[in-house]
């Protein structure tokens, strides 16, 4: 596994896309601080200076790339299990793979791609940050405000890079468990929801999530599928 870690930079994953051509696979790229931190959609991706976890997985390996469509919930199960098994803290995914602790946002992940090139998974977890000023879409939390204790940041990153490396390199020993894992915990799950579909602004009560992890929403008693996009519950 390679690291390259910088204390600043615009985004790890705008450094992994620029640089795919001499990226080797598997390396992984993290930061202190992101200047222009991107999350999905038009969203920006902000976080404190030393207090998070920051980093990109850059992916050129074909056995890898030729399982993309299993990333979105391979991730989330491989970042909340970490996260279950470390701190005991009960996780949810909301769909298609953000990571809630105690109804919080603690972590988004920003999936990349050039097929066949390369895919970037790019991971913000949120670790220490206690503050959170500015504009989230999401109530944002940390794993130490939920944990009410702070976490030595290098460690939790050594070992979980450790995990990832070791998991992404196995991927399809463990499909079907994530799979599971990830329909076992859906955040959105009976709540009433807010969404675009054609250009349309919609609402609609999950239903659940199909074996090619669509998600299932009803709207006047017909099922819709939703394969991509936002999803908010309605508060
Ligand atoms: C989301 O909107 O929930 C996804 C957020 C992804 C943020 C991470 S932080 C590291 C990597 N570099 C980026 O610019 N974004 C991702």
């Amino acid at each position: 596994m390679k690291i390259i870690h910088f204390s600043s930079i615009d985004s790890t994953n705008k450094y992994a896309k620029d640089n795919y051509q001499s990226l080797d696979n598997l390396t992984f790229i993290s930061t202190d601080y992101q200047s222009e931190g991107k999350g999905r959609g038009n969203h920006n991706w902000m976080a404190n200076k030393g207090e998070n976890g920051l980093f990109s997985i850059f992916i050129n390996d074909s056995s890898i790339i030729n399982q993309y469509e299993l990333l979105p919930f391979m991730v989330p199960y491989l970042i909340g299990g970490y996260i279950e098994d470390n701190y005991k803290l009960d996780v949810s995914i909301k769909w298609p793979n953000d990571i809630y602790v105690n109804n919080k946002k603690v972590c988004g992940i920003l999936l990349e791609s050039r097929i066949p090139e390369y895919i970037v998974i790019g991971i913000g977890i949120n670790v220490n940050q206690k503050i959170f000023n500015g504009d989230y879409a999401h109530l944002p939390s940390s794993l130490s405000l939920e944990l009410g204790r702070d976490i030595d940041l290098s460690t939790f990153l050594d070992t979980l890079f450790d995990y990832l490396y070791r998991k992404l390199s196995s991927l399809n020993l463990f499909k079907e468990e994530a799979f599971t894992y990830v329909c076992n915990r859906n955040y959105l799950l009976n709540k009433d929801v807010n969404f675009i579909y054609n250009n349309v602004s919609m609402n609609g009560i999950v239903k659940g999530i199909d074996d090619k992890y669509n998600l299932i929403v009803e709207v006047d008693n017909k099922l819709l599928t939703l394969n991509s996009g936002e999803v908010n519950n309605i508060k």
